[in-house]
């Protein structure tokens, strides 16, 4: 399978704000030491002040800056996020508009931390099917707009922060290649935001504002993430007839360290194939694999073949196949 499809640049965007292990320790009954231990994570990033299509414009102008395109060949935008300023219209339209991508559709998909991936095979589909020429797939989440820091086993684990890819057509082999991705929607609840909902007329319906808190069974997802992540890419290289030494690169959604250390010993892979910025931004949901990608753009040569694999709310998880396209120059 493949797609005539390649990604032909990255963005990404951090806010500048960093909340550290250090600073949870005056937030919460927690510590440095735990934190590192348990999760690899040491200071996440939080956006003051701003919403989160902020961070999606920061990220996709930055893309626009390196590639040189203009944004008014931009034919489609799809956005993965779960933190949305609004309900409607979709925060892309505010990036649409922001970045003068005038004659650029968009809307907005929300599949938890794998909305980036879902974003991604929607946009490699809408090209491939002749329906688009240059699409823009951003994934972005502000995470501390919807974690409850109040509540230790969460609230360490997550920061924002936003990350985008141009998707373009291509004649050469340097493309994207394959998908895989798994729903299982019988354990939405061992992961889970609820819509948040005003009190209404009577107030003694009011929901606990605690109730419109994001949650989950990190130590079910734990084990799920560990065997779904694992499951899918292993799928994805036997039916594409590669052995797992070809993979250079395993990029994986930035959950916990031991998630992804735990997925490379399953796969055999070496630590150095295995790529991860979790330690400076913890888990930015569905923006870990385009700030991954926009992260480590300068290690990537044409042909590198690159696994992305997510876990995440859904329970909805997945891998992409695809062969890098080109190198940055430095
Ligand atoms: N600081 C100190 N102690 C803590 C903290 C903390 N921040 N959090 C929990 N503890 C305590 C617990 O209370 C417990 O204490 P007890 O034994 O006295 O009861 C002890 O540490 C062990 O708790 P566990 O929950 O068993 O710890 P575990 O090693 O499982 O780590 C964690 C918890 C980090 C949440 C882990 O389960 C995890 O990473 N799970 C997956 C998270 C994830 O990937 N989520 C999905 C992504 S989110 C998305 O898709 C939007």
């Amino acid at each position: 399978m493949s797609y005539k499809v390649r990604i032909s640049g990255v963005g990404g965007y951090v806010p500048p704000q960093v909340l550290s292990n250090k600073d949870l320790e005056r937030i919460v009954d927690t510590s440095d030491e735990w934190i590192l231990r348990r999760t690899g994570i040491r200071e996440r990033r939080i956006l003051k002040g701003k919403n989160t299509s902020y961070m999606g414009v920061q990220a996709v102008k930055s893309m626009l800056k390196s590639t040189g395109i203009d944004p008014s060949s931009v034919d489609l935008l799809i956005c993965g996020t779960n933190t949305s300023e609004t309900v409607f219209p979709g925060a892309g339209n505010l990036i649409v508009h922001t970045c003068g991508m005038d004659k650029a559709s968009c809307f907005d998909l929300q599949a938890g931390c794998s909305g980036f991936l879902h974003a991604l095979r929607m946009g490699t589909f809408a090209i491939s099917s002749g329906g688009a020429k240059r699409a823009v797939i951003v994934g972005m989440d502000k995470m501390s707009s919807v974690v409850d820091y109040a509540d230790r086993r969460n609230c360490v684990l997550f920061g924002d922060g936003g990350g985008c890819v141009l998707l373009e057509e291509t004649q050469g082999s340097n493309e994207i290649v394959d998908f895989h991705i798994e729903t299982d929607g019988s354990k939405t609840d061992l992961l889970c935001k609820k819509a948040g909902e005003g009190p209404g007329p009577f107030p003694d319906v009011k929901p606990k504002d605690r109730d419109l808190y994001f949650h989950h069974d990190g130590a079910t997802i734990f084990k799920l993430a560990t065997m779904g992540m694992a499951d899918v890419c292993r799928k994805i290289v036997d039916r594409n007839n590669l052995n797992i030494n070809q993979i250079d690169w395993l990029i994986p959604h930035q959950a916990n360290l031991r998630i992804l250390q735990s997925v490379r010993a399953n796969l055999d892979l070496p630590e150095e194939k295995v790529l991860y910025n979790l330690d400076n931004y913890g888990n930015t949901s569905a923006a870990s694999i385009p700030l991954c990608l926009w992260n480590f753009e300068k290690k990537f040569q044409p042909g590198d073949n690159i696994l992305l694999v997510t876990f995440g709310a859904g329970l909805s998880w997945g891998v992409s196949y695809l062969r890098w396209s080109y190198k940055v120059s430095s």
